[in-house]
């Protein structure tokens, strides 16, 4: 019968099988489940001849590709790539004010041209070793939903949620695809997490968006909107694991409203912007009910955010279920 330790020594002969001797693979990584998790077999699988690839958008959380590299490179024994590409994607980026598709739509583009271009650069570095062949397949952290999703409206599962997912790039790659949890729901990927050494912080993660902060910025993303927003969603994020809540709630966020309100700090009045948090309990993430908090926890959070992050004079809560809301805010 079926346990997760025999799906991990099938799985791993049939990588080894694919791949052969001297096969080599690469990925796009985010620090996601589904990427850790697809990485991680692939190291234990076919060690350093796979090449995990994380783009720094500079639309991550704070101190976010810190902590990608120190878990998969130290902790996971990975062969990561961290490529720091926060300044392209910012100056694309630059005079977007008031366009969520087009926001969203730059930074796919971009994210494949950077990715692209890395994974040129390691395949010509690859040619050059004795040990390994060409990189000849591109991972890809597609879970079962997904496939079903993709059979039932959008043609082959290469081509799924592009725009869902950090690791939809293009076929003109000419790479073949590799898909370890094509048939796992995410409740078993973080048992195979689990399973495979991932650290328990990572294996229950929230999901974060490819787009990044960048979605929960209304209107124009600049470096102090940035700094605005990931210092709110720090401190948000903090207080929901202090309150032991992390694991009750799916996914919770501080966006950054475009418009300003007035109000009171010591003996001035300010005129600044507003933040509003979001965070929700769902299932499946096509429906989702926003999480009660308590209101003291609200206040808390609230008083930390005015008093501790410039240029923020008011908090509030979105309570807003989906439908008719999305989860994210763009
Ligand atoms: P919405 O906002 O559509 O989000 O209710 C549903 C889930 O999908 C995530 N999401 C994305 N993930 N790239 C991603 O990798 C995207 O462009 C993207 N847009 C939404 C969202 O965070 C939520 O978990």
């Amino acid at each position: 019968d079926w346990t997760m330790g025999r799906f991990v020594d099938k799985e791993i002969a049939r990588i080894k099988a694919l791949v052969g001797e001297k096969g080599q693979v690469i990925g796009a990584v985010s620090g996601g489940v589904d990427s850790t998790v697809a990485a991680t077999l692939m190291q234990q699988a076919i060690g350093d001849r796979f090449h995990a690839v994380l783009v720094d958008t500079g639309l991550l959380r704070l101190n976010e590709a810190e902590t990608v590299k120190k878990t998969m490179s130290r902790d996971l024994n990975i062969n990561l790539a961290v490529v720091d590409a926060a300044d392209l994607f910012l100056s694309r980026l630059k005079g977007v004010t008031d366009d969520p598709e087009k926001k969203r739509k730059i930074i796919g583009n971009t994210f494949i041209e950077v990715f692209q271009e890395k994974a040129k650069k390691i395949a010509a570095e690859a040619a050059g070793s004795p040990q390994a062949g060409e990189i000849e397949w591109l991972l890809q952290g597609t879970l079962y939903p997904d496939v079903i999703e993709s059979i039932s409206f959008k043609g082959p599962s290469a081509t799924i949620k592009t725009h869902h997912n950090v690791g939809g790039l293009p076929a003109t790659m000419n790479l073949r695809l590799i898909e370890p949890l094509r048939e796992l729901f995410k409740d078993e990927v973080r048992v195979l997490g689990k399973e495979l050494g991932v650290p328990e912080e990572h294996v229950w993660r929230h999901p974060f968006p490819g787009p990044g902060l960048a979605i929960r910025i209304l209107g124009e993303v600049t470096p102090e909107q940035l700094r605005i927003a990931r210092e709110a969603d720090h401190i948000f994020i903090t207080e929901i694991q202090a309150a032991g809540l992390y694991k009750k709630i799916s996914q919770a966020y501080a966006a950054l409203l475009p418009v300003k309100a007035v109000g009171v700090m010591g003996d001035k009045r300010v005129h600044s912007q507003v933040i509003a948090l979001r965070a929700v309990e769902t299932t499946d993430f096509m429906t989702a009910d926003s999480f009660e908090f308590k209101h003291t926890f609200l206040k808390r959070v609230s008083n930390r955010i005015v008093n501790e992050v410039d240029g923020v004079c008011r908090v509030s809560y979105d309570i807003t279920s989906k439908p008719p809301g999305t989860i994210e805010m763009e």
